[in-house]
């Protein structure tokens, strides 16, 4: 799939809470929890990179200086590497740093994901742009991201959202969508955050992958707080479907994890474990020995 220009800017939010992770969040973000051997943003770097981003924004909660660390320069252990002339080491250590060109902002309270993409606005010169949410790991052949901004050019649409079927239980906690059709990608007659499934509009929820239009910010503007008392991201785009702009939802290609959540997280880390040829062998035999305990 061929890399889209249009979308060279990606925002990324990793200003939540983690109080589901907990107690491994007290003093590490989630967003820093490792999947194997990077911590689980860099998985939405890489994403938004492998589609062609070159710049990158992070909406970050104010403590959480370990993201940054991250992301920037000057680290203990590249010193080390560099006084030692271990130029291995220092390579894999700058590894993320060199992925993109990163701006770090604050969402000084947590008042919702459409008040956190707010924050990213001066940043984002008035273009389309990426958003992921880390706590979503998508692996695959093509990156959701690319999917997205694929379809983004394809049916001009002002937003593109990533959505797959969720069981009637789990649609209290996603974003709903009502497409028009069984197309895909689809055209979105509305969108409604996390309602009860017996209120739900379909069984299309949304994972957190969007290409937003710049028109997204008139919406956020005038946003009033919704459910759980927050600015919803999703409210700004039902804003967008009833301002009559063409808003399209994309099944994509993957295999998605919900890292934010404990199985999530260990199944995220077991399938991009498998995916690398140097430590499938070794993690197999022992998931093997594991199953035959099980039984
Ligand atoms: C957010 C969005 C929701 C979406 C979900 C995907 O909810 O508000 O629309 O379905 O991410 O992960 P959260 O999980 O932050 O409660």
């Amino acid at each position: 799939m061929p890399l889209m220009a249009s979308v060279r800017r990606a925002v990324i939010l990793a200003a939540g809470l983690g109080t589901r992770m907990l107690p491994a969040t007290k003093s590490v973000p989630k967003e820093m929890l490792p999947v194997v051997d990077r911590p689980i943003i860099q998985y939405a770097v890489e994403e938004a990179v492998a589609a062609g981003v070159e710049e990158i924004v992070m909406v970050l909660a104010p403590d959480r200086v370990a993201i940054r660390e991250h992301f920037g320069g000057g680290s203990r252990i590249e010193m080390i590497a560099r006084k030692r002339g271990d130029t291995a080491l220092a390579e894999r250590v700058l590894a993320p740093e060199q992925l993109a060109t990163f701006t770090f902002v604050e969402q000084r309270e947590p008042l919702g994901t459409g008040h956190a993409v707010q924050q990213a606005q001066p940043y984002l010169a008035g273009e389309p742009f990426a958003l992921l949410f880390p706590d979503d790991i998508i692996l695959g052949a093509t990156p959701c991201t690319a999917q997205l901004a694929a379809a983004y050019e394809g049916c001009g649409a002002a937003t593109v959202i990533a959505v797959q079927q969720v069981t009637p239980e789990q649609i209290p906690q996603y974003g709903i969508v009502d497409p028009d059709g069984p197309g895909n990608p689809a055209r979105l007659r509305g969108i409604v955050e996390k309602p009860s499934a017996s209120e739900a509009p379909s069984g299309l929820g949304v994972v957190g992958r969007y290409v937003l239009g710049p028109s997204i910010f008139d919406q956020l503007e005038t946003l009033e707080p919704g459910a759980g008392g927050e600015l919803q991201l999703t409210d700004a785009i039902a804003g967008q479907i009833a301002a009559g702009e063409p808003v399209c939802a994309c099944r994509f290609e993957g295999r998605r994890y919900d890292a934010g959540r404990p199985a999530g997280a260990i199944a995220a880390a077991v399938a991009a474990a498998i995916d690398r040829e140097e430590i499938r062998p070794d993690l197999l035999a022992h998931l093997s020995a594991l199953m035959r305990t099980e039984q």
